[in-house]
């Protein structure tokens, strides 16, 4: 799960994808990154904690890292919040096998007028975090759920 800072989409997106795996007995191993340097080391943003405890997930243990080309190596997936976060990520990629690991978390909603990208909560008030939240759950639920199948 990679966004900006990792401090508020992804580690969201990390907490609520472990949670749902795990609930559905789906071994995967999840976690995140920002693009920047700008947070590394710092836990989740605030905002982002109160929010996930409000869901029952928590997130005090996440750490921020940035993301690196070796991070292709050690999962088969990356998951982008919007479409900087994949230009960034695909600024990284070595080969073509690298690129197509690459996906927008919300492409796997299926629904006609989904939004594609996650919008980025941290310069807005705590609404927005909920909204991340709601975004982020059915998209996890629906990537899960065609795993199953
Ligand atoms: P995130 O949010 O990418 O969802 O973690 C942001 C966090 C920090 C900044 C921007 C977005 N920042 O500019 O420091």
């Amino acid at each position: 799960m990679v966004c900006l800072g990792n401090i508020c989409r992804s580690p969201l997106a990390e907490g609520i994808m472990r949670q749902k795996a795990w609930d559905a007995g789906i071994e995967i191993d999840v976690d995140s990154r920002g693009t920047s340097g700008f947070h590394i080391g710092e836990s989740p943003d605030h905002r982002t904690q109160k929010n996930a405890l409000s869901h029952g997930i928590d997130l005090s243990q996440l750490k921020a890292a940035q993301f690196r080309a070796e991070d292709f190596d050690s999962f088969d997936i990356i998951f982008v919040m919007d479409k900087d976060n994949f230009r960034n990520v695909a600024d990284l990629a070595r080969n073509a096998n690298d690129m197509s690991k690459i996906r927008l978390i919300l492409t796997e909603t299926d629904e006609k007028g989904y939004p594609s990208e996650v919008p980025d909560p941290y310069f807005g008030g705590e609404a927005g975090f909920e909204v991340v939240y709601q975004l982020l759950d059915r998209s996890c639920r629906d990537f899960l759920n065609k795993r199953r199948k």
